[in-house]
């Protein structure tokens, strides 16, 4: 059996961003797991705001397309979802929103389906994200990836992480650790 490869990423662009933190401790799991992690930073990724006008001239950006190649190349994704007004990133659904773009011949659905996902999210605030990995569960269903059951959120996350980035509360940072490892066994299964 090969080793299940799992796309990780933040869905905020900042440096200090909480949900990139966590986003590291998973790649970590899925290490620990027995999985191969790619841990990547949406800024890395910058495109337009998506404009179908700038889609009939230029097609879909190139660093969409350089994510619906990593997307293609793994079998399962590990999302870190911060909330914003109660619901997904900007950042991150228009990023899944180009992504879910077909390009030349091949449909936009490719990237998504058949793929497994993981869900965790960072705030400062109180609710977790809960809110917002909602929206995203929905989002990527609607294009065909299986989003699990399980999910990971971490509350006053501007105090849950040690000097080393480390999830302080053992509790959480086991849940983060069973997230990956769920996300593992499963892409392997799958891909079995
Ligand atoms: C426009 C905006 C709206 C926000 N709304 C929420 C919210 O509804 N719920 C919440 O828990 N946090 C909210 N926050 C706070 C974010 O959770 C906080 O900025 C968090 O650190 C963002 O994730 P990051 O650290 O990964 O960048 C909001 C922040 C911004 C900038």
């Amino acid at each position: 059996m090969t080793t299940p490869r799992i796309l990780v990423f933040a869905g905020s662009l900042r440096t200090a961003s909480l949900n990139k933190q966590l986003a590291r401790l998973a790649a970590d799991g899925v290490r620990a797991a027995g999985g191969e992690a790619t841990f990547i930073d949406l800024r890395d990724y910058a495109m337009p705001l998506y404009d179908g006008d700038i889609e009939a001239a230029e097609g879909v950006p190139e660093n969409a397309r350089k994510l619906k190649t990593l997307f293609k190349a793994h079998q399962g994704l590990i999302i870190a979802c911060p909330e914003y007004n109660g619901a997904i990133t900007a950042v991150l659904k228009n990023t899944l929103d180009w992504i879910s773009r077909q390009d030349g011949g091949e449909s936009g659905a490719v990237p998504y389906e058949g793929k497994i996902a993981g869900l965790c999210g960072a705030t400062p605030g109180q609710f977790a994200t809960l809110r917002s990995m909602d929206m995203v569960r929905h989002v990527l269903m609607q294009l065909g990836t299986t989003v699990l059951a399980r999910r990971v959120g971490v509350p006053r996350a501007h105090e849950a992480f040690d000097p080393q980035g480390q999830l302080k509360d053992e509790k959480l940072a086991g849940a983060l650790q069973g997230l990956a490892a769920d996300v593992v066994r499963v892409t392997g299964r799958l891909a079995a």
